[in-house]
This record gives C-alpha cells, structure tokens and sequence, in this order.
C-alpha cells in the first residue's frame, strides 16, 4: 500500500473482530516500530505483546473495574461523536475479546549522563506511529490509546513490566469489523506558517 494512501486511511478502529493475528504480523508491526528514529539511537525501546486469554481477561476486567460509571452505552449513533463514543464503549466492555495488545514501552536511560524524560516519548511515539501504520497497510485495525493509565501499576505487577520502565501506548490490534475510511483533518492551510507565524482567528 502507498505510504499516503496509509496515513490518509488509518483511522482510529475500535470495532474489531476476535479473529486471531498471526504471530508474524505482529512480529512485522514491532519490526515496522523499531525502524523509526529514535534519541541517538539507543532504541530504548520494549514491546510486550499480550494475546492469550488470561492476560486479555485481565485488562477488561481491570477496564471495566476502573472506568466504572463512566461506561454507560450512549443511545444512539446519529453523529460522528456518538458513533465514536460508541464505538470506544464496545471496545472498552468487552476488551477481551481484541485478539492482541500491543504495549509500546521504553526506558529513561537517554542520554547515558543525566537522562532527560523527554527523550522516552520522544522516542516511543515515532515507533508507535511507524506500528499503527504498518498494521494499516496489513489490513489490521488499531487505534492508539492510553488506556494503561487507569492503573499502569496493576498492568506493571500484572505483566511484570519493570518499574521504572514507561509506557507510552495500549495497541488493540485486530481485523477490523467496518472499513477503513479517511481521516478527517484540517487543511494544511489552517496549521501551516511560510516563514513568519500568520496569526488568524484558526491559530
Ligand atoms: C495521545 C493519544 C491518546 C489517545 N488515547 C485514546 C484512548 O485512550 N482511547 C481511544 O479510544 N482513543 C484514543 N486515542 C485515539 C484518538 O481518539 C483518535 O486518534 C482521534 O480521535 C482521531 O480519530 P481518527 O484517527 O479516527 O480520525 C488517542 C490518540 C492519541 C494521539
């Protein structure tokens, strides 16, 4: 698939099918993450891949023990925000039921002297970019989320991530259930400044 065709299409997909992901494309999406640039290439980076049932059970239990109340299923489906909200309510009760999660971690060990938090997310968000991508090129849906942070010290304990170890994003991953579609985004126009910054009423 085109480069531009992916990024123009990988939208954010919630609905997916509990079809199994074969273990080699998700050995290509963490091979597509670890490509990415990273601080002075030390590729402080980790992926722990979760698909079996006891540590998928886990997460949707501990989602929906955390998120509570905040889990009402909207009523209907009329506009883009509904639908969106919907959408996150199937994906987040029944969490289970996503064939993989991807955990994109990375380590505070940049630079080597005096490290600078800045440079794990700095480091971890191109790769999980170059992720999201690859798996849209693959036909697998995901949507980037940050889901761990409803109890990232229970998911730590739980997988035995390390302490001092940072996650930056919780991939679902799955065949989709709908279509891929385009993003909806503002013109270039709208965020773009040629040489001095335009001030507008959009800025
Ligand atoms: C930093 C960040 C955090 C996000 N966290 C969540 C999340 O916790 N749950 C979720 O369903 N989507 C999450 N998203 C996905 C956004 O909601 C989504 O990218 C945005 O609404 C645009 O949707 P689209 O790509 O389908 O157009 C997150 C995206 C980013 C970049």
């Amino acid at each position: 698939m085109d480069i531009f065709e992916a990024m123009e299409t990988c939208r954010a997909m919630r609905k997916l099918k509990a079809d199994p992901v074969p273990q080699e494309l998700l050995e290509k999406l963490i091979w597509a993450a670890t490509r990415a640039p990273n601080a002075g290439n030390a590729q402080l980076w980790n992926f722990l891949v979760v698909t079996e049932d006891e540590g998928r059970q886990f997460l949707g239990d501990l989602l929906r023990s955390k998120l509570g109340t905040g889990l009402a299923q909207p009523k209907d489906n009329a506009t883009p925000q509904a639908r969106q909200a919907h959408a996150f309510w199937q994906l987040v009760t029944a969490f289970e039921k996503v064939p993989a999660i991807i955990f994109t971690c990375v380590k505070n060990e940049y630079p080597p002297v005096e490290p600078n938090p800045l440079f794990m997310s700095s480091t971890i968000y191109p790769a999980t970019q170059n992720l999201l991508l690859a798996a849209r090129s693959l036909g697998l849906g995901t949507v980037m989320t940050t889901f761990h942070i409803v109890d990232t010290e229970a998911i730590k304990e739980h997988f035995g991530i390390p302490s001092d170890v940072f996650i930056g994003a919780t991939i679902p991953i799955g065949y989709p259930e709908g279509s891929f579609g385009p993003v909806t985004r503002k013109p270039i126009e709208e965020v773009t400044h040629w040489e001095h910054w335009q001030q507008s009423e959009k800025t």
